[in-house]
């Protein structure tokens, strides 16, 4: 695997400082993209679901700064070559070589990966019209924005899940805060009293969100005495400095911001700070294309080999025991990341219901943030841990992702805690947070995901596809891939367990037996998913596991049969509390059911009215004995 890291080394001035300055108009391009895109899906108005005229005037800034990320992305790969091969750009320029390294090098491929967003960013700015599609194509740019971080330096550091995670984090929130604020710089002066309160808020979240990732980033590198004697170090030490003085002009904004009244913002006052701050984002944004592309110091090593580090970039743990198990930690932060947004956003839902003098259940609360730990456990903790170097492992942690932690965040009913705090519009027009969230639970593509016979196939049937096919070696390979299989596992247990028990609004009534017939079929498919890896004869892992060298636990297959057990074993235990908990929904369902019709039955007596159904089966009954007559 070829890293940035090495490409720097190869040591041409001329390319080094082309492939910084590429490196930093791609990130203040698509960082500008970012704003325009943010702007126009949550910081403007929105006409029901339709972008304000200030959105839809932003629309060339965002073309443009596309048209600039997509050259810039070009220009990467061709200096990167370069740099890779120690050649002159001239000589790089060769379509073979190009293509080889867009197809065959990991780096290569991530780079042409954000090539191809950026181009479709591209595309796709000049036809913006609504809301949700704004939002949709802010997601595509922050993924295409962050698939190089995933081949950076962090994927040469010695932990790849804290370096490489909190990196995505700063790189994510670095480009909503300074796009934020880029975007309140050119956006129509009469739109910005309206933007400036809720991009306040953001702001807050996203500075504290690019210190604490800055500095968890820069403590992997520069985790040895001598390190912090090196340029890098001394350019990390700028970077922290301008980030004080940017948060210095970030209270003075808020102080000119009084949230009761956002009308009476002083404008010339914002303008001025804003420009101010810019110019050091900008020069903090140069420093970070700076180090991104130039090597850290090199910790002293121990000359020792460890093909661990190198593969599942965690060092080899030592054997397994009950201790390393519950006490291991090694933080994965990108989950660490998104588990610290959900609780945040979950306790801010609950402080506002408070404000508002409603309660929110307590048990509620609790099933949330067992949730939370569980994920973190599997992530982050002994199983998430040793998840990477055994097959029984991995099978605990899925269970515990896929089975387990999904039943809590369930009961914990996310989304109606969010439809009763999500802001609503701020103008007559305007659908506001709340309104796009019920939009989106009605879609059709939302109504496609909770059918019943969809969530099952996503729940079970994936199992087959990932374990079965080179895909799980594959995933195994690479932290996105990791991420990105344990992401798959918690949120296909989502839909899944939201289709069966969810307490959340569901815009399909999946009837109870439906429920049940869905949950014996998951118990099948599931127990011979289990039979077929115990009974197995050959490693599912393309030879990941055999690559690490594990000193312990050397029978792969064994483990891999073990793994069958443990997810057999896992596995049927929250399916069938998901059963008893459908045949209870279901009596207590029919029972509320019986009740409401006894009452109206009571009530139309009390009124002296027939009964409506007596009345109903009356008719029948007529109808009924026409036909017998025949007339
Ligand atoms: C406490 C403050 C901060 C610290 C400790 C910090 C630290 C770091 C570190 C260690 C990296 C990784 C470099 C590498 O890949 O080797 C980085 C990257 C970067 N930082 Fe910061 N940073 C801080 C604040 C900021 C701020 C305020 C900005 C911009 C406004 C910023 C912009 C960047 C950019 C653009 C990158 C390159 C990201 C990439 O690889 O794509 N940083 N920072």
């Amino acid at each position: 695997m070829i890293s940035l890291a090495a490409a720097a080394a190869g040591g041409q001035p001329l390319v080094s400082a082309i492939a910084t300055m590429s490196k930093f108009f791609g990130i203040a391009a698509s960082i500008a993209v970012v704003g325009v895109l943010l702007a126009g899906g949550f910081l403007l108005e929105d006409r029901n679901g339709e972008l304000s005229p200030a959105a839809l005037a932003l629309k060339r800034v965002a073309t443009l700064a596309a048209a600039v990320w997509a050259a810039a992305a070009a220009l990467n790969i061709w200096v990167s070559v370069a740099d890779i091969l120690g050649s002159s750009m001239g000589a790089a320029l060769d379509p073979t070589i190009i293509r080889s390294f867009i197809t065959q090098i990991t780096l290569g491929q991530y780079m042409f990966f954000q090539l191809l967003v950026a181009i479709f960013v591209l595309v796709c700015t000049t036809r913006l019209r609504r809301v949700g599609g704004t939002v949709l194509l802010l997601i595509a740019t922050l993924i295409g924005i962050l698939a190089p971080v995933f081949q950076s330096h962090s994927a040469s550091s010695g932990s790849h899940p804290l370096a490489i995670g909190s990196l995505c984090i700063h790189v994510v929130a670095i480009s909503l805060w300074i796009g934020g604020i880029f975007a309140l710089a050119v956006m129509d002066p009469g739109a910005r009293a309206l933007a400036i309160p809720r991009f306040s808020q953001l702001a807050l979240w996203t500075a504290i969100a690019v210190v604490v990732s800055g500095s968890a980033n820069a403590l992997t590198r520069l985790n040895f005495l001598d390190a912090w004697t090196s340029s890098y170090a001394y350019v990390v030490i700028a970077k922290i400095v301008l980030t004080g003085v940017l948060i210095y002009f970030g209270f003075q904004q808020r102080r000119n911001i009084s949230r009761e009244n956002s009308a009476v913002i002083n404008l010339a006052k914002f303008s001025k700070i804003v420009s101010i701050e810019l110019i050091i984002m900008i020069t903090a944004v140069a420093l970070g294309s700076w180090l991104s592309f130039n090597p850290p110091p090199a910790a002293p090593s121990t000359g020792e080999f460890d093909p661990a580090l190198s593969i599942a970039g965690l060092p080899m743990p030592q054997a397994p025991n009950l201790t390393r198990l519950i006490f291991s930690y090694d933080p994965d932060a990108l989950f660490i990341g998104l588990l610290v947004l959900a609780s945040a956003l979950y306790i801010r839902g609950i402080i506002i219901l408070k404000k508002r003098g409603d309660e929110w259940p307590k048990m509620r609360t609790t099933m949330f943030f067992v949730g939370i730990l569980l994920i973190d456990y599997a992530t982050s903790g002994g199983y998430g841990v040793y998840s990477h170097f055994a097959f029984s492992y991995h099978m605990v942690a899925h269970m515990i992702l896929g089975m387990i932690a999904p039943i809590f965040l369930i009961l914990s009913a996310p989304i109606t805690l969010a439809l009763r705090t999500l802001p609503i519009g701020r103008t007559r027009d305007e659908r506001g947070v709340r309104g796009t969230l019920i939009a989106a639970l009605h879609s059709r593509l939302t109504r496609f995901w909770v059918n019943p016979v969809v969530a099952l196939l996503i729940f079970d049937g994936s199992l087959f596809g990932l374990y079965f096919t080179s895909l799980f070696g594959g995933m195994m390979q690479s932290h996105i891939g990791h991420f990105a299989m344990d992401v798959h596992f918690l949120l296909s247990g989502l839909l899944f367990f939201h289709v069966i028990i969810g307490v959340d609004p569901n815009p399909r009534k999946v009837p109870h037996l439906v429920r049940v017939v869905i949950l014996f079929a998951a118990m099948s498919i599931h127990a011979f998913f289990s039979v077929a890896l115990m009974s197995s004869s050959g490693l599912v892992d393309g030879g990941y596991f055999a690559s690490l060298q594990r000193p312990w636990l050397t029978d792969l297959l064994a483990d891999q049969r073990q793994g069958g057990a443990i997810g057999w074993a896992m596995g049927e235990i929250p399916i069938l509390l998901a059963l008893v908990a459908t045949f209870i929904l279901w009596v207590r369902d029919d029972s509320r059911e019986t009740r409401r019709i006894d009452r109206n039955t009571e009530r139309l007596a009390a009124m002296g009215r027939p009964d409506e159904l007596a009345e109903y089966n009356a008719y029948l009954a007529a109808l009924a004995e026409r036909d017998r007559r025949g007339t």
